[in-house]
């Protein structure tokens, strides 16, 4: 596939998305089939209003997404909790053993979407992080900064210089995945640690760089957290992506808001990436000439970090111009899709059995 010849179609065993936000009520309903159509699994962030901190909220909005699949789905919701100051290791303990959730999410307090109600000094959780490290449950790190004097294009390099490395160093047997990595310094710092340091990687931090954001005019729908960055640390996710590397996985950290959420003076941060998703991710590695390494990083890395058997199902792609949708229905109101209305190269087929 890398000898020059174009290739058409490709088959690969069918994805993962190990970060995604579903929302509740009509919001999940509006986009839970589109998260569906790709992926056989999802790892489900926790970030609701209330989050989900306990077992009991993590069963019930299971329960929901399950409600929520379209008919014919199998999609199965992989649950994760909210870490906050109060968190208790028995009950984080319990969860995993149960099988409720595989891993537990540890915002920063403020960094991001619904993050208020998170951990305000990791001292806070060392308790959690100790049970977590001891029975082998992974810490899915959203890896920013809070302090409101550190640019915000540099929050993410921060966070780990003062935060992430001060506690891998401490918890030297801790399985951690940074979410949605956006640096060149991360991806390094991914492989300094791999294999118990992963990294999720979304389709648009591939596909666009801090100067996108801004190109011809403000564009809100590209806006989210971390923020891109340029051009360099583009490139390096992609070398990391397409690499084939085991501690690189796909997550698209779809965070659907509304539009007039986004389109506002304050709007929120988050990309609806899941209806373009898989599209996108095969045109970078097609791009890239790593056709062969896709099915790596779409179905086979992140369920390993996991310790779980990749899906038995396959979906087909197809190298056929395609326009998706620019939005879906929502609720009182609509989200504005990734890449929606433009002509794709990469069309999805469905999945087999
Ligand atoms: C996410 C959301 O909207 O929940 N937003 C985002 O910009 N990515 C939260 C997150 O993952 O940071
Ligand atoms: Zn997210």
């Amino acid at each position: 596939m890398n000898s020059g010849t174009t290739v058409d179609s490709i088959t690969i065993r069918q994805p993962d998305d190990w970060h995604v936000h579903l929302r509740d009520g009509a919001m999940l309903a509006a986009v839970l089939p589109f998260t569906a159509a790709q992926f056989a699994r999802g790892l489900i962030m926790p970030n609701l209003v209330p989050p989900v901190t306990t077992v009991e909220a993590a069963t019930a909005y299971r329960r929901r997404i399950l409600g929520a699949r379209p008919l014919d789905s199998g999609f199965e919701p992989l649950m994760s909790c909210y870490l906050t100051d109060h968190s208790d290791p028995d009950e984080i303990e319990t969860g995993y053993q149960e099988g409720v959730w595989i891993g537990a999410k540890l915002y920063p307090a403020g960094a991001t979407t619904n993050a208020h109600h998170g951990v305000t000094d990791i001292g806070a959780i060392t308790p959690v992080l100790d049970r977590m490290e001891r029975i082998g449950m992974p810490l899915l790190v959203h890896g920013e900064s809070t302090d409101p004097a550190v640019d915000v294009f540099d929050r993410e390099a921060v966070f780990m210089e003062t935060t992430l490395v001060p506690l891998l160093n401490r918890f030297q047997g801790l399985k951690v995945v940074i979410e949605h990595a956006t640096t060149e310094e991360t991806v390094d710092l991914v492989r300094a640690y791999a294999p118990r340091v992963g990294a999720t990687i979304t389709p648009h931090h591939l596909m666009i760089n801090r100067t996108s954001l801004f190109q011809g005019g403000l564009h809100p729908h590209l806006y989210c957290l971390p923020i891109a960055k340029r051009e360099h640390h583009r490139l390096a996710l992609r070398r990391a992506a397409t690499s084939g590397e085991g501690c690189f996985f796909a997550g698209t950290d779809t965070a659907p808001h509304l539009k007039g959420a986004k389109e506002s003076s304050c709007g929120c941060a988050g990309v609806f990436a899941a209806a373009t998703a898989l599209q996108s991710y095969a045109q970078v590695f097609d791009e890239d000439g790593a056709l062969d390494r896709l099915e790596a990083f779409m179905s086979l890395n992140g369920a390993a970090f996991y310790g779980l058997a990749p899906n038995g199902a396959t979906i087909r792609l197809e190298r056929r111009p395609g326009r998706v949708h620019p939005t879906v229905a929502g609720g009182e109101g609509e989200g504005v899709v990734f890449r929606g209305g433009e002509e794709l190269p990469w069309a999805v087929g469905r999945a087999q059995s």
